[in-house]
């Protein structure tokens, strides 16, 4: 277990199209997964891509009880998410704050669709299908972006409602780079 250097916007490899993992039971796959919780947590994040830490695979981890820099954020349970599959529900798109620890102190505004079902499997190889909505599904779409080389920035649409988050944010005490997924 490590903590492993988060990759940063201008990285080549944050914009490659991740593979799929062929045996999510690997004990390789475990130590990946592994190191991932200990970036996302000493990074302080809610969410972590494989392609972050500069493993091309489809594996994504998320999840927080209580986030300080999402404070209104419902709690999103512990996920680990191998070889995703995202279907948009609805064609409703909700505009929400978002910040990456590839895109350290800065937050934008970016549009989702607010219901998303999400399939993969587990490191145990077990099944997983939700259905979810509001901020879960946010992260999630977030996350899932990594695997296909797309950064948050790159969804923003109004780039004036893009800006470093100490300065949008003066309220959340500096946290220095918040968001985070
Ligand atoms: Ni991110």
């Amino acid at each position: 277990m490590a903590v492993r250097p988060l990759l940063r916007m201008g990285d080549a490899r944050l914009l490659e199209v991740a593979a799929p993992v062929a045996d999510p039971t690997a004990p390789a796959i475990r130590e990946l997964i592994a190191d991932m919780f200990d970036t996302m947590a000493a990074a302080g994040g809610v969410g972590l891509a494989a392609p972050q830490i500069g493993v091309g695979l489809q594996v994504v981890i998320f999840g927080f009880e209580k986030s300080e820099r999402y404070p209104d954020a419902e709690a999103v349970p512990s996920t680990i998410l191998i070889n995703p599959l995202v279907t948009p529900l609805s064609e409703d798109e909700e505009l929400g704050w978002e910040g990456c620890l590839s895109v350290p102190g800065l937050r934008g505004e970016v549009p989702r669709c607010r219901s998303v079902r999400y399939q993969g499997v587990d490191p145990a190889g077990n099944a997983i299908d939700r259905t979810v909505a509001g901020f879960h599904a946010r992260v999630v779409q977030h996350e899932c972006d990594h695997l296909i080389g797309v950064l948050y920035p790159m969804r923003v649409r109004d780039l004036r409602r893009f800006g470093f988050t100490e300065v949008l944010f003066p309220e959340l005490g500096g946290a220095p780079d918040a968001g985070e997924s």
